[in-house]
């Protein structure tokens, strides 16, 4: 008797699920019973201090924000049922998309549900096949979606690589236009994209340049407006994607943002924005009051920095290796994959949620703890963290002290 199709379809996914658990490759969820914050409560009570969350500015669970959302649902309601064009645009949309290129120093701004469907409807509606898409081989999988949903031709540099790039900007020439695509910031390592070279190179060979901006508005830079300020080149980006759902709030939501030919041929054909509802206003309105915040002070962008610099310093002082920068992001070494999951666990059970990341999200024999510094951690909290993370070091025999 055969098997019916449907039985072996559902049999594969176990099959599948149950290699990835012998694999350490399963990834659980972490249930919180608590706000976003740099204390948080797990599901069974326990309170732990949070050194894993993209919440950099520390904005997620703060009051003022969930007020300001509370304020925008009162005023506006809960949602639109509908797309932007149909019947689903409010002033406070167009208010966002206003500050949002404010800040940024830009001429127009489009809206998204997520920076993902920002960087999935971003390529389509302005490239076809006579152009290039030169990307960055450790850009997110969101811009790799992105490509892939374009007609465009793809050439790939050597990360972070400026020589491999210039060879596929070359490579690229008889394409009529040309954009290079790379993350600000990549998350994995914190290290910060050379835009200034970049700039240099896309004049050189008359290329666009676009970055994404997810690890960095809010926070990089003198002003916090992200890595073109870090780097000196605003106005030299032609079109820069981010997300609310990080440190500028860090509810959901993405954006696009760009000249307003570009923000305009996007509202015409970008398909995550045509075919998908509205951002809620209630996200809208907090996201608001985020960028008025940061515009009136750099506070927590400062706080920030000094977090990361005291926490970069001290962990290394202990005796762990990290890969060197300046970013909140402070990718701990531990090199064995197993090491990390017994390391991030010993960690769990000393008051510290921390993220393990082995092969194949990072390559094979870099296994390593994120560490993700925020505005809202204090200095009594990241004193904490790091005996904790001397102790759990000192365990497992990984301090080089
Ligand atoms: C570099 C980068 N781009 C895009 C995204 C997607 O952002 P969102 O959560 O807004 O979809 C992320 C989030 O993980 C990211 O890290």
């Amino acid at each position: 008797m055969t098997i019916p199709a449907k039985t072996t379809f559902f049999s594969g996914l176990q099959q599948n699920l149950d290699q990835l658990r012998e694999q350490g490759l399963y990834k659980p969820e972490r249930v919180l019973a608590s706000r976003q914050g740099a204390e948080v409560t797990s599901e069974d009570g326990r309170m732990l201090i949070n050194m894993c969350a993209n919440n950099y500015l520390g904005l997620s669970g703060q009051e003022w924000v969930a007020q300001a959302s509370i304020e925008a649902t009162e005023k506006y309601g809960y949602g639109l049922s509908s797309v932007r064009f149909i019947c689903g645009t409010q002033t406070v949309h167009k208010q966002l998309e206003q500050a949002i290129s404010k800040f940024l120093g830009t001429e127009d701004t489009i809206l998204y549900a997520a920076a993902f469907d920002a960087n999935g409807g971003v390529f389509e509606p302005l490239f076809d096949e006579n152009d290039a898409i030169i990307s960055d081989a450790l850009n997110h999988a969101s811009i790799i979606d992105g490509i892939r949903l374009c007609k465009a031709a793809r050439f790939r540099y050597a990360h972070n690589d400026m020589a491999d790039l210039e060879v596929q900007l070359q490579a690229a020439a008889d394409k009529r236009h040309k954009v290079i695509v790379t993350d600000g910031v990549f998350s994995m390592d914190g290290t910060i994209a050379q835009l200034d070279k970049i700039c240099d190179l896309a004049d050189k060979y008359g290329a666009l340049v676009m970055i994404d901006e997810c690890h960095a508005s809010g926070f990089m830079g003198a002003t916090g407006r992200g890595t073109h300020e870090h780097h000196n080149v605003m106005g030299r980006i032609d079109i820069i994607t981010g997300t609310l759902g990080k440190a500028l709030g860090g509810a959901m939501g993405g954006f696009t943002s760009a000249r307003k030919e570009v923000i305009d041929m996007l509202r015409q054909k970008s398909r995550p924005y045509l075919f998908s509802n509205t951002l809620a206003p209630s996200i809208a309105g907090a996201s608001l009051a985020v960028l008025q915040k940061l515009s009136e002070s750099t506070e927590l962008r400062d706080r920030l920095h000094e977090n990361t610099a005291f926490f970069r310093k001290e962990i290394e002082r202990i005796g762990f290796t990290i890969k060197p920068g300046t970013h909140p992001v402070v990718p701990v070494m531990l090199f064995d994959a197993p090491v990390a999951q017994k390391f991030a666990a010993r960690m769990y059970e000393l008051g510290v949620l921390l993220s393990g990341f082995f092969y194949p999200v990072v390559p094979m024999g870099q296994a390593r703890v994120r560490v993700q510094l925020s505005a809202a951690h204090t200095r009594e909290q990241l004193e904490t963290v790091l005996k904790a993370f001397e102790q759990a070091g000192r365990e497992l025999g990984l301090l080089k002290n």
